[in-house]
């Protein structure tokens, strides 16, 4: 059953259709609430219901502990309403973030390449639409089970929102996981696919002098390319330095690109780093985790802004190294490539910082 729902402090009130989330809802009908992963996992879509009751649909103990259930707060990213309710939530967006609303998309698997062991790039090409999205932003593609249910699963762009027609994805195979039968072996060159966006708050912002770090750890690499990808096409005039974290040179991809864009974007400089070189191929570039080539290569972070993305572990190795360099919240901003895994356990990060 639908239920009205009123966003305080915009006195703005919305209707929650049946079986939808009240974070879904407000996407789709123009309203936007702080969010992150979208599925109970990072806490970051936290509200205070003032009036009614919600079902805690999928919202791991971590995210939303038993008190605050008790103190009437809701992850809105899996929170469904009971009855018609109130919430209060803190909706101050960026001044630089540009919101488009969230819609239901199909679009064609136009190709597919394996760029290292275990990684796929997609090309889907909108069926009569363009998809608007901020570089950095996701999409939730929905996956097909056996059992005639559909998943959802998040993937970050990797394309240039300049051709929204055709999206770039860079997907990990996950051994085990529930999308990776569909995604690594039924969906072929010419399959429809289909897909709700954009989602998320990992954004380029494009004001301001401050040279940028940023750090991918493996497929985290997605988001980064967006945002690089448009700073390059808009000649923006930053110093941008990008590490880019795999194991061996088995894992490595969009090396060429990158060199490339080395080549004609005078501000930007590329840093490969491998954790575990295979010594019998031939390498050059950096090796160690992330955060420890962070240190080695930028003398000081101090006066910079970065963006981090990739699995949760990685994030929070650099997210603590940054803060150790008094690099601080502000100028930090992360997207956690989070799992199914990841609900099972209590997130690791800084403690100094407060938002994801
Ligand atoms: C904002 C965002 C953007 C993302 N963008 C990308 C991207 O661009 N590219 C990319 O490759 N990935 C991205 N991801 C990760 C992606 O959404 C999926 O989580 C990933 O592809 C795994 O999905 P899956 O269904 O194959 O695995 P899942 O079924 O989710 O399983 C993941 C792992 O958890 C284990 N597991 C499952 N259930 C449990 C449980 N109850 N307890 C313990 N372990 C469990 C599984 O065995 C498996 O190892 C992103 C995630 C987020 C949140
Ligand atoms: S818990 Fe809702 S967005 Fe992460």
């Amino acid at each position: 059953m639908a239920h009205k729902v009123t966003i305080e402090p915009l006195g703005r009130e919305i209707t929650v259709g049946d079986n939808q989330t009240i974070l879904e809802a407000c996407l789709r009908q123009g309203i936007w609430l702080p969010h992150a992963c979208a599925h109970g996992t990072c806490g970051t879509c936290k509200v205070q219901l003032l009036e009614g009751e919600v079902q805690h649909q999928g919202a791991t103990e971590f995210a939303l502990m038993d008190y605050e259930r008790e103190e009437g707060m809701a992850l809105v990213c899996s929170a469904k309403p009971l009855t018609d309710i109130v919430l209060e939530a803190d909706v101050d967006p960026d001044p630089e973030a540009v919101f488009y609303p969230v819609k239901d998309y199909t679009a064609t698997v136009e190709t597919i390449e394996e760029p290292a062991k275990g990684v796929r790039r997609f090309i889907l090409a909108l069926d009569n639409d363009v998809l608007e999205f901020m570089p950095g932003q996701y999409i939730q593609v929905e996956i097909p089970q056996p059992n005639k249910t559909v998943l959802r699963r998040c993937y970050s762009c990797a394309s240039s929102p300049g051709d929204g027609s055709r999206v770039e994805l860079q997907i990990k195979l996950t051994p085990g996981g529930r999308a990776a039968p569909y995604l690594f072996e039924e969906l072929q060159e010419g399959s429809k696919i289909k897909f709700s966006g954009p989602y998320g708050f990992f954004f380029l912002r494009k004001a301001g002098h401050e040279p940028i770090i940023f750090l991918a750890g493996g497929t985290g690499l997605a988001p980064i390319k967006s945002m690089l990808r448009v700073a390059t096409e808009e000649n923006l005039p930053r110093k941008m330095t990008l590490i880019h974290g795999v194991r061996s040179q088995d894992d490595l991809f969009d090396y060429e690109f990158f060199r490339e864009m080395e080549a004609v974007n005078p501000n930007f400089r590329y840093l490969p780093a491998l954790s575990a070189r295979n010594p019998e191929k031939e390498w050059d570039g950096e090796e160690g985790f992330v955060h420890e080539v962070l240190v080695r290569c930028l003398p000081s972070f101090k006066g910079h802004k970065a963006y981090l993305c990739g699995p949760p572990l990685m994030v929070d190795a650099c997210l603590t190294t940054l803060m150790q360099g008094r690099l601080f919240e502000d100028s930090i901003y992360c997207e956690n490539f989070f799992t199914e895994e990841d609900k099972s356990g209590p997130l690791k990060r800084s403690p100094l910082f407060k938002r994801i």
